[in-house]
């Protein structure tokens, strides 16, 4: 028994569909089915309009695979959430409004959530008694964003990039080394083989006063390094090596200014072991999400939506609409 929360994100180039259980106020991911779009690799970059078409064509199969891994019928669904935003907007229509639809015909409840909660809560889900405040390090291909969190569901920007995502970075050089997109994991790859000591490459932001991110520097410091033709192996280790440290450090600082002690860590870029390993080293106490929860995924958005659930907030977000920035 309990409640069965469905919960879908179609923000960019995923269509994910993931079923949570909620019994005695805990949350248990059921299901996480996905369809990872490889329609985008021939660009290099997510494609929009291809990205919504395949939406389309694939959340019928997505979802029924979400209720084959959990074992139930769709009847059993008691909440449905979906993405509202950010994200593309014409991908972000596709579960949105196939979402409310599926709510409409079951009778249920519908939430419209934000994509960056998702993230967070697929790595506080796992750590239920993680104390208040703590810190937040979304890191994906669209965001790289610092919250401090108050309360369940009160986040405040602590500090965010000034320019490129984290994992937008690793897709660019990715794309100078010629080694295809996603960017993330080849180049967390290439960088086993190569020495993070080989290229000189400056360090983002150093010396500020501030919380902020900033790679579009490293990223050009890169492009020259691959056209003086230095070693793609040490560049990927040196490249990874400066994110890394970025990373750590500014959330560190952060840390420490606010006399916080715990950081969730999740979205795309929190797969990198490099990252996982330095923040283990950092002297926080970190906290990720499981390797399945990392990237874009339904199961997230519904995880997103059990303090809604928790709290008695009825789901009623019928007008929600598509929204590529939101706050
Ligand atoms: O969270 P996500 O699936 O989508 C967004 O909301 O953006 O994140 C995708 C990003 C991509 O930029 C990808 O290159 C990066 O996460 N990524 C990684 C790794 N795996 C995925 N970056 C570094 N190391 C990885 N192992
Ligand atoms: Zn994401």
């Amino acid at each position: 028994e309990g409640r069965y929360l469905l919960g879908i994100d179609t923000s960019c180039d995923d269509t994910g569909v993931g079923i949570v259980r909620v019994q005695n106020g805990k949350p248990e991911v059921l299901a996480n089915a996905l369809w990872s779009q490889k329609v985008h690799r021939q660009y290099g970059g997510v494609m929009p309009e291809v990205a919504s078409r395949e939406h389309v064509e694939r959340i019928d199969a997505i979802l029924e695979d979400a209720l084959s891994q959990a074992g139930i019928p769709l009847s059993t669904i008691s909440a449905v959430a979906a993405t509202r935003g950010p994200g593309l907007v014409g991908a972000l229509l596709v579960g949105l409004t196939y979402g409310k639809g599926l709510a409409q015909g079951l009778g249920v409840s519908f939430y419209a959530m934000h994509h960056l909660e998702g993230h967070i809560q697929a790595a506080v889900s796992e750590h239920p008694d993680l104390p208040f405040p703590h810190l937040a390090l979304v890191v994906s291909g669209g965001h790289t964003h610092l919250f401090k969190v108050n309360a369940p569901g009160q986040y405040e920007l602590v500090g965010a990039t000034r320019d490129d995502a984290a994992g937008e970075a690793f897709d660019k050089v990715a794309r100078m080394l010629g080694l295809g997109y996603p960017g993330g994991p080849a180049i967390s790859k290439a960088a086993e083989r190569g020495d993070p000591a080989g290229v000189a490459l400056p360090r983002p932001l150093l010396g500020q006063k501030g919380f902020d991110f900033s790679f579009s520097g490293l990223k050009t410091a890169c492009m020259l390094a691959v056209k003086s033709g230095v070693n793609a192996d040490d560049l990927a280790a040196s490249f990874q090596s400066r994110v890394v440290e970025s990373l750590v450090q500014t959330t560190k600082r952060a840390a420490r200014a606010l006399g916080l002690k715990h950081v969730v860590v999740s979205g795309g870029v929190a797969a990198n072991q490099a990252l996982r390993t330095a923040f283990k080293q950092s002297g926080l106490k970190s906290h990720f999400p499981p390797m399945h929860l990392n990237t874009d995924n339904g199961a997230m958005i519904a995880l997103a939506a059990v303090k809604n659930v928790l709290a008695g907030d009825v789901g009623n977000d019928w007008e929600a609409e598509a929204e590529a920035y939101l706050p």
